[in-house]
């Protein structure tokens, strides 16, 4: 089975057992500071399973772009992948384990067609906090699963979740199927890393929500979450050994081969390059051709994109790729993708003109590398011992970009070696530097307090008022808030005046003071369109889709929430307008008690 028709299978079993179908949301989190991307199906969906109403009811289906960069240096291998799709049911309080495990249980027998004697299931075996799960292994066996091929396991394998710092958590239940390889050892267990073992779906019953402080409570509401990994399945349906073996990177791998003239599955140094280059082009080219796309840069989600690039760019290189050989990949996955993803191709100018750039700007900074190196021979060569401090190996690497087994290259042929420990002791110092700046974004909307629920009405009142002041032109391009402040990006071509923004600040200010009531209202996309709805993320034609309204002032589509009436909110006050990108400013504004 093809993935497309995997995606399409999964949605209609769904759908006929009264599941509404949502649409994906964009790779970048919109209310979640706490992480860079959307990371599962889930991830969106957590303001619903913390018990807001969804206006696509309590049952929903869908598919989800998503992005785990935690195992960013070993993709290369045949199985790690920076980019996949989610397939995902979920019940808002409504059915639990029995169902969950119905579903799950008849849709790999029944339409995958899997024998039910390779399958295998793991079930969380209790601890101290939460109890052992007694009823899904129940489940389990009523379905002719027998006890043998039940694991209980423990927190480390069987508890999904929280997707950023805080949220909604739980035990989980997870689906594999045997290979029929033999077995590492006699501890070999699903969940082992030997490949005996193929994880297919994960149902998670999440019963918890994790505190800023690390504690856990318990839900009042009961939620289903679940996901397959639409590469992994379609591997194992297709029988073959390895995600990269599949239809959604043959014709990657087919083109990057026919560049370099070298044959995959001849060599594993090459065979890693090839890897690298086709997972780490496609994830760019998801993340280039978002919804809210970015640039590459070097902060935040941009300075992912512009490791996974200069990545591809430099085994593009390993592979003898001369060129900018990128765009004629990155067509090949906007053309795979755009009937699931149109958004890849509304953005293609903006994929291909982004990639070009960078693929140019790093030509460059390999240049300048190359050239610093050369500089700083003399000196090394005065030292005894030939071994390239690792501080300096990482400064080369932050300064200029320059991979670090460019460096160790460069180095062996001038009789050195890098001390690559060094090297990756200041990465680690780094990193932990720009973790810590990042945690001044603990909280945001994912703790749904007091503080970032009024900063998330003053959006919308400054979306509003922006358009008033400036003109229609104005479209939200992104968001993101802490209970400090709210950071708006928009477009407009020009620095806003000092008096618009005055004007601007007046108008929110004189809502606020009206203490106008925030209402919702459950309506379709089309109709929300109809009446003339700021549609920031558009749903798909025939989707519900919830309308919050302030007022007669602003009427916006958003999952929310907000606040009831705007006289709570405070004193709304622009802090400062500065530029975000070309055509794109950037507010940062705070509401003063
Ligand atoms: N959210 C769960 C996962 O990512 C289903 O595995």
């Amino acid at each position: 089975m093809r993935a497309n028709e995997l995606r399409q299978k999964f949605i209609d079993f769904f759908v006929a057992h009264e599941h509404t179908q949502i649409s994906g949301a964009s790779l970048i989190p919109e209310n979640d500071p706490t992480v860079l991307f959307t990371t599962a199906g889930m991830h969106p969906l957590v303001p619903y399973i913390l018990g807001q109403e969804h206006p696509g009811g309590n049952r929903l289906v869908n598919y989800q772009k998503c992005i785990r960069t935690g195992d960013i240096d070993v993709v290369g291998d045949p199985h790690h992948l920076t980019f996949f799709e989610m397939l995902g049911n979920w019940s808002l309080g409504d059915y639990f384990k029995r169902e969950a495990i119905h579903y799950s249980y008849q849709f790999l027998v029944e339409v995958l067609k899997i024998d039910p004697n390779i399958l295998s299931v793991t079930v969380f075996a209790g601890d101290d906090e939460v109890p052992r799960d007694e009823e899904s292994a129940t489940v389990w066996k009523s379905l002719g699963i027998p006890d043998e091929r039940i694991y209980f396991l423990g927190r480390g394998d069987n508890w999904w979740g929280p997707a950023g710092e805080t949220g909604p958590c739980g035990p989980d239940t997870e689906m594999f199927i045997d290979t029929g390889r033999e077995a590492c050892s006699p501890e070999c267990r699903p969940g082992c890393s030997c490949g005996k073992y193929f994880e297919i779906w994960n149902d998670v019953f999440m019963g918890y929500q994790k505190m800023a402080d690390g504690s856990y409570q318990e839900m009042a509401r009961k939620c289903v979450d679940t996901g397959m990994g639409i590469e992994r399945t379609i591997a194992i349906l297709q029988g073959k050994q390895s995600v990269y073996e599949t239809e959604v990177f043959t014709p990657l791998i087919e083109k990057i081969t026919q560049l370099s003239s070298v044959v995959y599955g001849e060599d594993e140094e090459s065979d890693t390059s090839i890897r690298i280059v086709a997972d780490h082009l496609r994830t760019s080219v998801f993340i280039l051709g978002d919804q809210h796309g970015v640039k590459p840069s070097n902060l935040g989600q941009g300075y992912i994109l512009r490791r996974l690039i200069r990545r591809a760019v430099r085994h593009g290189r390993k592979l003898k790729i001369e060129g900018n050989f990128l765009s004629s990949l990155a067509d090949i996955v906007i053309e795979m993708y755009s009937a699931a993803y149109p958004e890849l191709k509304t953005n293609r100018d903006f994929i291909h003109s982004e990639l070009s750039l960078e693929v140019d700007r790093f030509s460059t900074t390999l240049q300048k590398g190359e050239h610093e190196f050369e500089k700083m021979l003399p000196n090394l060569l005065k030292g005894k011992n030939r071994v390239i401090n690792g501080r300096v190996a990482f400064k080369l690497y932050d300064t200029y970009g320059f991979p670090v087994e460019l460096t160790e290259e460069l180095a062996q042929e001038h009789g050195f070696s890098v001390d690559i420990e060094g090297f990756e002791a200041a990465f680690k110092k780094h990193q932990e530097a720009s973790r810590g700046s990042g945690q001044q974004f603990k909280g945001g909307l994912a703790d749904q307090s007091e503080l970032t629920t009024a900063l998330h009405t003053a959006t919308h009142l400054l979306h509003q008022a922006l358009r008033m002041v400036l003109g229609d032109h104005v479209e939200q391009k992104g968001s993101n808030i802490t209970p400090e402040r709210l950071r708006f990006d928009f477009t407009h071509p020009a620095p806003m005046t000092n008096e618009e923004i005055k004007e601007v600040e007046a108008i929110v200010n004189s809502v606020i003071e009206r203490d106008l009531p925030v209402t919702t209202k459950t309506m379709l996309v089309e109709e929300a369109k109809e009446e003339g709805a700021l549609a920031f993320f558009e749903g798909k034609y025939g989707e519900h889709v919830k309308v919050y309204s302030v007022g007669d002032f602003s009427k916006e589509v958003c999952g929310g929430p907000h606040v009831e009436h705007t006289g709570v909110m405070g004193h709304f006050s622009i802090k400062k307008e500065q530029s975000s990108s070309a055509g794109v400013r950037r507010v940062r504004a705070v509401l003063e008690k």
